[in-house]
């Protein structure tokens, strides 16, 4: 049987609903439609409650004050989703393995770096896994780095610490849990090479300016992101993608995800199995096609 509450939980009424959902499209272009707001309820509870507010309306003042301005933070990570785990559509990691890669190690030999971005990384389970694809490929003496980004600063430091459970296993081959990972106390530990190319860094994809930490990347993979955002926002974070991408480089989208209706500015490559998008040799992103903001 539930325990009895001595009172009606406090909830969020109409304007505050409205006055949360712009802060988050402002501050992270992330859009929630109107049958969300007992979800967001339930998830802001507990940061209302850690604060010490007892109503909804002191909690929303305070979020949209200046003082406010960490507290936003914590509250964009508890209200988006992290779900992530290794492997994730390994279909399109298998194009990215035997068709994508072999392309980029041949066309970056001279230079002999390859770059890599999982943007919108969550825990890092994402960058890892490109790191462990990377292993097989004789790299010898070359340059390589796996960066990952997200809006989250709990998840960049779940994704620096490098610690997993079962839940990001669910799809990780026997042989590649044996020898990416050790055993921790916690779960698993990635570690050896794998774990050394990778960076985390907390950055939100809808402001470019720490964007320049990435360098220029030969493949981002910007997977089950875009689709929580709103349509001028995704143009955003995709001129910033587009920016920070070599000529010629690869974008990776999640199952869901399409630039139909957002941008023309990235080219369809058919591969067997799977179309990714790539960044035209020449040309840059068409600003006139973004609607104002
Ligand atoms: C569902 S996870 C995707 C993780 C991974 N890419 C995957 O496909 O498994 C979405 C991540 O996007 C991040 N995110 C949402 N909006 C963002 C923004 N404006 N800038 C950076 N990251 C953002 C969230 O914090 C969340 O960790």
């Amino acid at each position: 049987m539930k325990p009895k509450r001595d009172r009606a939980e406090p909830k969020l009424d109409p304007a505050e609903v409205r006055a949360l959902y712009q802060l988050f499209r402002e501050e992270a272009g992330l859009v929630f439609h109107q049958d969300m707001e007992s979800f967001i309820e339930r998830k802001l509870h507990t940061r209302m409650v850690a604060l010490g507010f007892e109503l909804f309306s002191q909690y929303v003042e305070f979020l949209i004050s200046p003082e406010g301005r960490r507290e936003i933070e914590m509250a964009l990570d508890e209200v988006t989703t992290h779900e992530t785990y290794f492997f994730r559509e390994e279909f399109q990691l298998r194009v990215f393995r035997d068709q994508v890669l072999p392309r980029l190690r041949a066309a970056s030999e001279s230079r002999r770096r390859l770059n890599l971005w999982s943007a919108g990384c969550s825990t890092g389970e994402e960058a890892y896994t490109l790191s462990i694809l990377l292993d097989d490929l004789d790299l010898e003496g070359w340059d390589v780095r796996v960066v990952g980004t997200d809006l989250s600063r709990r998840c960049i430091q779940q994704a620096r610490r490098g610690v997993y459970g079962p839940a990001s296993f669910r799809s990780t081959p026997r042989e590649d849990l044996a020898r990416f990972f050790v055993d921790d106390p916690d779960g698993a530990r990635i570690h050896g090479p794998a774990r050394d190319r990778c960076v985390f860094t907390q950055m939100n994809l809808l402001f470019p300016e720490r964007s320049a930490l990435v360098g220029l990347a030969d493949a981002v993979f910007c997977r089950n992101v875009l689709i929580y955002l709103a349509e001028d926002a995704r143009q955003r974070v995709l001129e910033t993608l587009f920016d920070r991408m070599s000529p010629g480089g690869y974008l990776f989208l999640g199952h869901a995800e399409s630039l139909l209706n957002v941008t023309s500015d990235f080219e369809a490559v058919h591969f067997h199995g799977d179309v990714v998008y790539r960044r035209p040799e020449r040309g840059t992103f068409s600003r006139s096609r973004r609607p104002p903001v």
